[in-house]
């Protein structure tokens, strides 16, 4: 394989994908291949599925891997929506072990804004980026003048007297059944707190949502430049390869 080519998996709370990426460009370079996230989603559990995705595709080297939780130097340092039993595991070390191959992990936020600083909607941005992820969770990547200022987990900042992504993230519009503009509500809510702690020159919106704008984002009220994410659902996928050791 080329020595620009990398492969990320993009660990999620209900699928586990992974591919091989041109670090050239950042794009696919092979099928996107994803297994359903076991459940309980325990270290062993889901480092079977790791070697299972990269034997099929066939993939001889390091791997790049995003978490959805705090990862520092490899040891996972949160557990909102993930099992618990993952707190304080060095995972680039048990994920090395098993695929005898080194892995190193990144926040699952941290790589989508990677991948859209590096390649897409961000790219050469300079200034203060935001990248938000809205999915089961709220997720941050946080940018200055393109360098990463990585586990900001703002998805936990207060609002309302509660944990905000429990509010606002897309997994919060279908469990409370809000329609579009209830959840753009909050979600403006949202955005106005990060950007009064901030004052970000740019908001980038990730997640399935970003897809959906022209539904919600008329509830957005905010002095920040804010845009969709380019390389939706490949972003996790491309941030990770990138951080491939
Ligand atoms: C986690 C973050 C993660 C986000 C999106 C949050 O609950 O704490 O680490 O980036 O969900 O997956």
């Amino acid at each position: 394989m080329a020595a620009t080519h990398a492969f990320g998996i993009d660990i999620g709370g209900s699928g586990m994908k992974a591919a091989i990426v041109d670090l050239a460009t950042g794009e696919l370079v092979s099928d996107r291949f994803r297994i359903d996230t076991p459940q309980p989603a325990t270290p062993q559990a889901m480092a079977d599925v790791v070697v299972e995705l990269v034997r099929e595709h066939e993939w001889d080297g390091s791997v790049g891997c995003a978490f959805p939780a705090i990862v520092r130097n490899g040891v996972v340092g949160s557990a909102a929506n993930i099992d618990s039993s993952w707190l304080d595991v060095d995972a680039d070390e048990l994920f090395t072990e098993v695929l005898g191959a080194e892995v190193h992990m990144i926040n699952d936020a941290d790589a989508a804004g990677l991948a859209e600083v590096r390649y897409g909607i961000a790219q050469g941005r300079q200034g203060v980026v935001m990248m938000l992820t809205f999915g089961t969770g709220i997720g941050s990547g946080l940018f200055v003048d393109g360098a990463l200022v990585p586990n900001t987990e703002l998805g936990h900042l207060e609002l309302d007297g509660v944990d905000a992504e429990s509010r606002a993230a897309a997994s919060a519009r279908k469990r409370d059944d809000l329609s579009w503009s209830e959840w753009g509500d909050r979600v403006n809510d949202y955005l106005r707190h990060v950007e009064a702690l901030f004052s970000p020159d740019l908001f980038v919106i990730g997640g399935g949502a970003s897809k959906r704008t022209e539904k919600w984002l008329d509830r957005v009220d905010i002095n920040t430049e804010i845009v969709a994410a380019s390389m939706a659902n490949n972003a996790g996928i491309v941030g990770a390869a990138l951080v491939a050791p």
